[in-house]
Order: C-alpha cells, then sequence, then structure tokens
C-alpha cells in the first residue's frame, strides 16, 4: 500500500480488502466496537471547496475509530495564496497523523502529498474522487453481490467521479462503459491505463457517445452533475451540451430491470437527472452516501 491514496491506482494491489473491511465495518464492526485503530491519532481535514458528505463522514469514521479531527476551512488556510501548499504539508505534518485534503487542482494535492512526511488521502481534486469511488464500488458489491463481470454506465460528465469509476472498475473487474459528448470525453491517458488494467482483470472500459445505446443491459446506471465545483464560467455550454445525456425514466428503462440507479450528489433534479429517477425504486444514492462513512473507516485503516 503507498503512504498517500491520492489515487485509485494507490490501492491497486489492496481495493477488494479494502472494500470487503468497509462492507465488515458496516455490518458491525463499526461504531459498537471496542477496537480502536485510530486511537489517539490526529486527523486533519484541510478543504479548499465545500462538502456536506466527505466532512461529515470522515468527522464522524475517526471519532468512531478513537482518532481526533480536526477540520480547517479554505478560508483560514488559503493553500496557494496565503501559503504554499508544500509548506503546508510540511507544518501539518509536525502536529498530525494523517491529512484528508479536498483540492481544486490535482498538482497542489500532490505538492502537498510530496512534501507530507504523513499519509494524505484525496478528498476530490479536479481529477479524481477516490473516496467517493471506494464507497461506491462497496454499493455496487452489496447491491448486486459481485463486482466482476457486472455493467456498470457513467452518463454524463466525465470527471474526477468518472475518471476514479474508469480506474476502479477495471481494477475491481467491472465492465464500465461511458456515455459523454465527444467534446467531453474523459482523459486520454486515464482511459488508457484503464484499458490496460482491465484486460488483466478480464473486463472492459468502453468510451460512447449514445447514452441509449451504452445503458443497454446495464447493471448501475450513474450520473454525476454537469457542472462541477469550479467550473462554474462553463454553465451555459454545458447544460446545452449535456442535456441529451440526462437520466431519464426511458433511459433507465434501456438497463436491466433489476437495474440500480447511482449518484455522488449534490444531485441538480431536471438537469442531468429526472426527480422521477433519483427518487425512484431504483435509487440507491442514500446509500452511496451512508457507504462514505464505512468507505472512509477502511481507507483511513489501510494508510495509517
Ligand atoms: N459526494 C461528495 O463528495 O459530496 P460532498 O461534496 O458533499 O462531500
Ligand atoms: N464532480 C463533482 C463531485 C462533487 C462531489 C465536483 O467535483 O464538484
Amino acid at each position: 500500500m503507498s503512504k498517500n491514496i491520492l489515487s485509485m491506482l494507490d490501492m491497486r494491489d489492496d481495493l477488494g480488502k479494502i472494500i470487503d473491511s468497509a462492507l465488515s465495518l458496516k455490518g458491525g464492526e463499526g461504531k459498537k466496537s471496542t477496537k480502536k485503530p485510530l486511537n489517539k491519532k490526529n486527523i486533519v481535514m484541510l478543504f479548499e471547496k465545500p462538502s456536506l458528505r466527505t466532512k461529515g463522514s470522515f468527522a464522524v469514521a475517526i471519532q468512531d475509530l478513537g482518532g481526533n479531527a480536526v477540520y480547517m476551512s479554505p478560508e483560514e488556510v488559503q493553500v496557494g495564496s496565503r501559503e504554499s501548499a508544500s509548506d503546508i504539508g510540511k507544518v501539518l505534518s509536525r502536529y498530525f497523523d494523517m491529512i484528508v485534503y479536498r483540492a481544486f487542482s490535482h498538482d497542489t494535492m500532490l505538492e502537498l502529498a510530496e512534501s507530507a512526511s504523513i499519509p494524505v488521502i484525496n478528498a476530490l481534486d479536479n481529477l479524481e474522487h477516490p473516496c467517493q469511488a471506494v464507497a461506491d464500488l462497496m454499493t455496487l458489491k452489496e447491491k448486486k453481490g459481485a463486482l466482476k463481470g457486472i455493467k456498470l454506465v457513467y452518463i454524463g460528465d466525465a470527471n474526477n467521479v468518472c475518471n476514479s469509476l474508469i480506474l476502479g472498475s477495471a481494477i475491481s473487474g467491472v465492465n464500465m462503459v461511458v456515455a459523454t459528448p465527444s467534446s467531453y470525453s474523459p482523459k486520454q491517458d486515464i482511459v488508457s491505463e484503464g484499458k490496460s488494467i482491465a484486460v488483466e482483470n478480464g473486463c472492459s472500459i468502453e468510451i460512447l457517445t449514445n447514452p441509449f445505446k451504452a445503458a443497454e443491459n446495464a447493471d448501475a446506471i450513474y450520473t454525476d452533475v454537469w457542472i462541477s465545483m469550479g467550473e462554474e464560467s462553463y454553465r451555459e455550454e454545458k447544460e446545452k451540451a449535456f442535456l441529451p445525456y440526462k437520466v431519464t425514466q426511458k433511459l433507465m428503462e434501456k438497463a436491466d430491470k433489476d437495474a440500480i440507479f447511482m449518484h455522488c450528489l449534490p444531485a441538480h433534479r431536471g438537469l442531468e437527472v429526472d426527480a422521477q429517477v433519483i427518487d425512484g425504486q431504483q435509487s440507491v444514492v442514500f446509500d452511496q452516501a451512508e457507504n462514505r462513512l464505512h468507505a472512509h473507516k477502511a481507507m483511513m485503516i489501510a494508510a495509517r
């Protein structure tokens, strides 16, 4: 296991174990357990962007595991303007045992992690959202019984969540299909890396432009916001480009009859997904949100 979890690739050899550990923590080894693997550990949560799920679930996960969580807001730290990420990494390493960091840029994430002498967990940046993808793969395993051979279809913006799901699917043996407009395709290096890992694990990563074709026989349909945090100036052009990629009931009907609907939240009903779908029977979005808590516990135990 690498010191840091900045990418799904850092969990390449341990992802299956981390998912199973998250499932068993959920199954009772969690809150009431007398085992406190983070006993007396001080963990800082450094956030450059807003958060509900990540901040809340990490704070509770740290407490449940016997550790102490300290939150530092964007306003007080001002990464890159008040102080460099590199200096921040060095200073935090003198006080804390682990850093949970939400950054605007993956380069800043790398700079801070490089300078820190303690483990850093990526709590989202512009390139990846590994904490989300671990919870999502855990949810898929929980709902579908296994990961190998299932079909996960991601429809919409090929963003940080999509990138981590591509890598996580390839590592886990999940067949993943992404449907995006051609001008918003996933990053080529992520796709190439995902495809080559998928070959080793007997699954596939496919990039399409037609959402209805992509959705055929899916076990899960996933979408995320069209405008990620920090992309607000592209709102008009992106909302226009992504309109045909809205997840509707009609699109859900192309999937397997037992397919689940997934979204990392926050969601915008009427934009990337219709209310009928996200609030309907097939939706597991609040299970995904809950599973962040269990997934973060397993990730911190692996990284400590
Ligand atoms: N899904 C997710 O990471 O949510 P927050 O931005 O609220 O943490
Ligand atoms: N892609 C979204 C995920 C939010 C949890 C964003 O980066 O804003």
